[in-house]
């Protein structure tokens, strides 16, 4: 009881008194999150619950699971980050929720506890572009100044985007079909890996990962997807495609059955997260020298941000750092833990909103959920257009 007195009191002096507090709630997706902020971006307390362990069962998300989860927890786990931040709901300002895009269940639950909320505390409201707050997380703990180039790669999304103020983004290429972190997450499962005793925790990309360190890429060749197409839009559906059949082809080699685990499943992984990561390196560096040759960023060192859950990959950050050292681009990413789903995404995203005075809503009565929500501007026709040939770069990466 002590120790915890201790921590308030130094979290009331480090704090400025006249700082305002911003609740961040997130339900996009399978992760219920919570936090307080305050101004200066400080976490003062965050709670977090993941659905992984059900949906790794179930072998993949069902959305009406991940609503009845949300809607068991989001109570809990907002009065967990009060909790811990020592804050009443009356000491808030304001409270900042994910309301597009994402899963229509899941994105319901978040909204309907926060209308509540705001409506028996009296407080303003900040509704929440889930990608937007992916690509600024990274100010939390460094000043990235606009403009800068923003990679977001997820189980969900995939886009690059020019990053040009808080509510001001252009969209340079997107996912044409599925998401990377989808495709490593099916893979991870038609590969089984809930079995393998090194796995049965983690998300798929985690274990891809995982087992990727120990094979041997070459063992395997996947073709890289779009390679006529000179814009930023990215394609995985058809690499899943690949490494299935390959999949299929080494069991009916190894006389082993679906749900096994391969002897050579070490490379495929490997195999497998190398296509992935030479995909995105190349869609990058096309989008870096677009915006070079536009004017759209700065001359001297300009950055690229990758935030998502697929940006904890150290083999992909370690693919896009060679085509950062040679453009001269800074390569910044936020820690992985806020990579990844979470409400101090969100709450960070509602203190940037709530400092500038954008997208502060009093009057709550329109505020709807969007499942589907474009980010920013979209220019992927004129990257399209402006058919830009990308010169290779040798990706040879040490593990
Ligand atoms: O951002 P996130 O938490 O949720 C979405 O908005 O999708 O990302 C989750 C995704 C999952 O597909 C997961 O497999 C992937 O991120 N992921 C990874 C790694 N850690 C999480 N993919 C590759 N390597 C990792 N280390
Ligand atoms: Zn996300």
């Amino acid at each position: 009881m002590l120790r915890r007195n201790v921590i308030l009191c130094q979290r009331a002096f480090s704090r400025p008194l006249s700082t305002r507090l911003v609740l961040g709630i997130e339900t996009s997706c399978d992760d219920t999150g919570a936090a307080v902020l305050d101004e200066t971006g400080l976490i003062l307390g965050e709670s977090l619950h993941s659905q992984k362990d059900v949906h790794l069962k179930t072998g993949g998300i069902i959305p009406v699971v991940a609503q009845r989860l949300h809607k068991e927890n989001i109570a809990r786990v907002v009065q967990e980050a009060l909790d811990k931040s020592g804050i009443a709901p009356r000491d808030l300002s304001a409270v900042a929720t994910t309301v597009k895009p994402g899963l229509a269940l899941s994105l319901g639950i978040g909204l309907e506890y926060s209308l509540n909320f705001i409506q028996r505390h009296k407080m303003s409201f900040i509704p929440i572009h889930h990608m937007e707050a992916h690509a600024l997380t990274v100010r939390m703990n460094q000043p990235v100044p606009f403009p800068f180039l923003v990679l977001l790669i997820s189980g969900g999304h995939c886009l690059l985007a020019v990053a040009r103020d808080i509510d001001d983004f252009l969209l340079l290429g997107k996912a044409l079909d599925e998401a990377p972190g989808d495709t490593l997450d099916k893979v991870a499962r038609r590969l089984s890996l809930v079995k393998h005793p090194k796995c049965s925790t983690l998300s798929g990309g985690q274990a891809i990962e995982l087992l990727a360190r120990e094979g041997n890429r070459l063992k395997f060749h996947f073709k890289s997807p779009m390679g006529q197409h000179y814009d930023c839009n990215f394609s995985f559906a058809g690499l899943r495609n690949q490494v299935s059949r390959m999949i299929s082809k080494k069991e009916e080699e190894e006389g082993i059955q679906k749900g096994e685990i391969l002897s050579c499943v070490n490379d495929i992984a490997a195999a497998a997260q190398h296509t992935v990561a030479s995909h995105i390196a190349r869609r990058t560096h096309r989008a870096i020298l677009f915006c070079k040759a536009r004017g759209l960023l700065p001359q001297s060192r300009p950055s690229l941000v990758v935030s998502g859950g697929v940006a904890c990959n150290n083999y992909i950050r370690k693919t896009l750092q060679i085509v950062t050292e040679a453009t001269e681009f800074d390569l910044l990413c936020p820690p992985a833990k806020l990579c990844t789903d979470n409400g101090v995404m969100i709450a960070w995203n509602g203190v940037e909103k709530l400092r500038e005075g954008k997208g502060i809503v009093t009057h709550v009565a329109h505020i709807r959920y969007e499942p589907k929500a474009p980010l920013g501007t979209d220019i992927t026709g004129q990257v399209k257009e402006a058919a830009i040939q990308v010169p290779p770069l040798k990706l040879k990466i040490s593990q």
